[in-house]
């Protein structure tokens, strides 16, 4: 099947000048980078990076029976599934019901959708979570057909736990005893309060493989049981994302896709453009934009390098949409501050199109009439693509022949992978979050946990009252 592809072209100096690197700089950096790509592989070795080996790991073939049964024997009585979960334990989950099922999914007559409406839910806003519980009623009268799948790899998270113990709660009521049957427990194998709690009331569950990542988790159970429960081929994704192993794992750095995109964005960044923008050309591939944001974000951001060097690592991911936002952020794009690079995603065949109608007889609209959506789409990607040259902006896109989920999983594939080629150029640890740590503290100290008053204290002294307010009314 033929893969997705890579076109860097708009990021060399012969296309953007002295904002983009000469192949013969990329050249010289071949040691280095298959210097990167044998320390990787030794990390797989040493099971430091287990992400790597979610799709052809030979022990995948039993938590993907287990997604496989516990969705089947869940599919067809449930209405409503509710995924409760945030960061790396949700966007992934989003991205995918967003790139592979129609935008209209919870809208279908049930026989067009084949599986359950989703509905995850990734925040604590009440707004939010009331009006998916009216829904949830409304679809459901006494909730016999919904199911809640709660995923937190360590159970502590204050979001997904309010979540958890609100959905409980009422499923507890509206079903009686028979409710622990209607939830699904994605979490640690192990360890961790949701563990405890899944023992404890008799939930049935996926683990988060040992040693995968929040955020480097969407194939494993935390992204493949909804995907399968909403009727995404789980066997495809991943064998898009296994497909890409040996390309990402190449030691030449111009054949490598992810060794060069690493390249370009951390040397780009040294060189001024630490914004890094995602622009995808195809409403449904948006919500990737938003799972790349998580990934590039929290695993590069990092006050200090591997040796206690404080480098303030990493780079700001931006996420725009294209042709939307032509009408919005390429005037900035192309005539703000060059400290950007620019990805498109780019679909070459979408499974449908529509021809713009002809039948006006107005000059002006005459060459838009008989062409199709999208031809247009992609003459303004394209037209946008060159605009940006003509500035002197790199950029670069990311080609999917098709949109599907082997493609999506190759996608995915390639930025986990992209991720650790460049956390190695950076000299950081691209797999914790220390920074949250400190929010989720004083989250605790607010809401009266114990253990946590002097994080309470703490806030209340650094944002003590003060006068520079502007009042409004
Ligand atoms: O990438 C990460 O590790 C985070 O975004 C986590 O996924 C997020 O904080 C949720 O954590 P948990 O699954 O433990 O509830």
């Amino acid at each position: 099947m033929t893969g997705l592809r890579l076109d860097y072209a708009n990021c060399l100096s012969d296309r953007v000048g002295s904002h983009g690197l000469s192949p013969q700089e990329i050249a010289g950096r071949r040691d280095e980078v298959a210097a990167l790509t044998a320390r990787l592989a030794a990390m797989r070795q040493a099971g430091e990076t287990a992400y790597r080996d979610l799709p052809r790991d030979p022990a995948r073939s039993d938590y993907i029976s287990a997604v496989k049964e516990i969705s089947r024997a869940h599919r067809d009585h449930t209405e409503n599934l509710v995924v409760l979960g945030i960061g790396g334990s949700a966007l992934g989950n989003i991205a995918l019901q967003a790139a592979l099922r129609p935008a209209t999914y919870n809208l279908l007559p049930r026989e067009k959708r084949g599986g359950p409406r989703l509905f995850v839910l990734d925040n604590v806003d009440p707004l939010l979570l009331g009006d998916v519980l009216d829904a949830l009623e409304a679809n459901d009268p006494g909730l016999r057909r919904t199911t809640v799948n709660v995923i937190s790899k360590s159970g502590e998270t204050a979001e997904t736990a309010a979540q958890f113990l609100t959905l409980r709660d009422l499923l507890k009521n509206r079903l009686g005893d028979n409710y622990a049957k209607h939830i699904i427990a994605i979490t640690d194998t192990a360890q961790g309060t949701m563990r405890g709690i899944v023992d404890a009331e008799g939930y049935a569950s996926l683990p988060v493989p040992d040693g995968v990542g929040g955020r480097f988790s969407v194939l494993s159970p935390v992204g493949l049981f909804s995907a399968s429960m909403c009727g995404i081929d789980i066997d495809a994704l991943l064998d898009g994302a296994a497909s890409m192993d040996g390309p990402c794992s190449r030691p030449e750095v111009e054949e490598n896709p992810a060794a060069m995109l690493a390249l370009l964005l951390i040397e780009l960044t040294r060189r001024g453009k630490p914004n890094h923008v995602l622009m995808p050309y195809a409403n449904c591939l948006y919500s990737l934009a938003d799972w790349y944001r998580q990934i590039w974000a929290e695993s590069l951001g990092k006050q200090t390098d591997l040796d206690g060097k404080e480098v303030f690592a990493g780079a700001t991911p931006i996420k725009a949409l294209g042709t939307t936002d032509q009408h919005s952020q390429v005037q900035l794009y192309r005539e703000g501050p060059n400290d950007k690079v620019i990805g498109f995603m780019e679909v070459e065949e979408f499974p449908r199109d529509i021809e713009i109608p002809t039948g006006l007889e107005v000059e002006n609209l005459k060459y838009l009439q008989g062409s199709t959506f999208a031809t247009l789409l992609a003459a303004e990607k394209r037209a946008t693509e060159y605009a940006l040259v003509a500035s002197d902006r790199p950029n670069y896109t990311i080609k999917f022949p098709r949109l599907d989920a082997y493609h999506v999983g190759q996608f995915i594939y390639l930025w986990e992978v992209t991720t650790s080629y460049a956390g190695l150029m950076l000299n950081i640890n691209a797999y914790d979050q220390p920074a949250v740590e400190l929010g989720k503290k004083a989250t605790f100290g607010l809401m009266g946990r114990p253990g946590f008053e002097e994080f309470q204290q703490q806030v209340e002294e650094t944002l003590a009252p003060s006068e520079h307010i502007i009042a409004c009314g």
